[in-house]
């Protein structure tokens, strides 16, 4: 089948402001999105440039606003956006070319949550043990592939510089209730500052835009609850 795929381009190397270009692609309906775009790299305008890698779903570099939405990609089949296909970068974080965007703020805010396991008791003889129970707490924040569709869908993100945005609250969220991690302290101290948790107004974009369907509003109640019980 034909798509009609129309894609916001700029160059700021080169271009003032972006503009939309309009290219037909020759897809099948079980394609991806990402296939109608490499179709069109490949045999229309090689200079088209976009981000991806596993093309499967798992490292999070092709999130685009697809028809409106935040979406992966190649997660999205041609046959439930339609024929009248419409793609842009990520709103809210700068165009380094076309659909690539600079995610250096993103990952900045994202660092301020020390993203790794902190734990300084002697290394034991084999794992360090936690029960099942303990691993469900975080288990569904332990998905994201830091694609940055839910950061970059939030409203109170684009308002406010300063919010770390719902992927880091995630990223705080998978070390504050793990039991083998000591840094939640540190963690829940930027969580509560002026850019932390409490800039989140649950609009809920997030909740729609996260490709792992991670339930994000229910993280960042529990970061908040935690905040309030002042204790995880
Ligand atoms: Fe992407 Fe979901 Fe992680 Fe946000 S929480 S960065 S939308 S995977
Ligand atoms: Fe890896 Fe889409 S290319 S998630």
């Amino acid at each position: 089948m034909k798509v009609s795929v129309k894609i916001k381009r700029f160059d700021p190397n080169k271009e003032k402001k972006s503009y939309w270009e309009q290219f037909e692609a020759e897809v099948e309906p079980t394609d991806r999105v990402l296939d109608a775009l490499l179709y069109i790299k490949g045999y229309i305008d090689g200079s088209l440039t976009l981000r991806y890698s596993c093309a499967h779903g798992v490292c999070g570099s092709d999130a685009l606003v697809i028809n409106g939405r935040n979406r992966l990609a190649c997660k999205v089949l041609v046959k439930d956006v339609g024929k009248k296909i419409t793609v842009e970068p990520l709103r809210n974080l700068p165009v380094v070319k076309d659909l690539v965007v600079d995610m250096t703020g993103f990952f900045d805010r994202y660092k301020k949550v020390m993203p790794f396991l902190v734990n300084n008791d002697p290394v034991p003889p084999k794992e360090r043990n936690q029960s099942p129970e303990d691993r469900e707490k975080f288990d569904d924040t332990t998905k994201c592939i830091l694609c940055a569709a839910c950061s970059t869908s939030c409203p109170s993100y684009w308002a406010n510089d300063e919010y770390v945005g719902p992927a880091t609250v995630v990223a705080a969220h998978r070390f504050i209730f793990d039991s083998r991690d000591q840094a939640a302290g540190e963690r829940l101290k930027v969580m509560n500052e002026t850019g932390g948790v409490w800039r989140c107004r649950t609009v809920l974009n997030c909740l729609e835009a996260c490709p792992r369907d991670i339930n994000i509003p229910k993280a960042i109640a529990e970061v908040k609850g935690a905040l309030l019980r002042g204790k995880k």
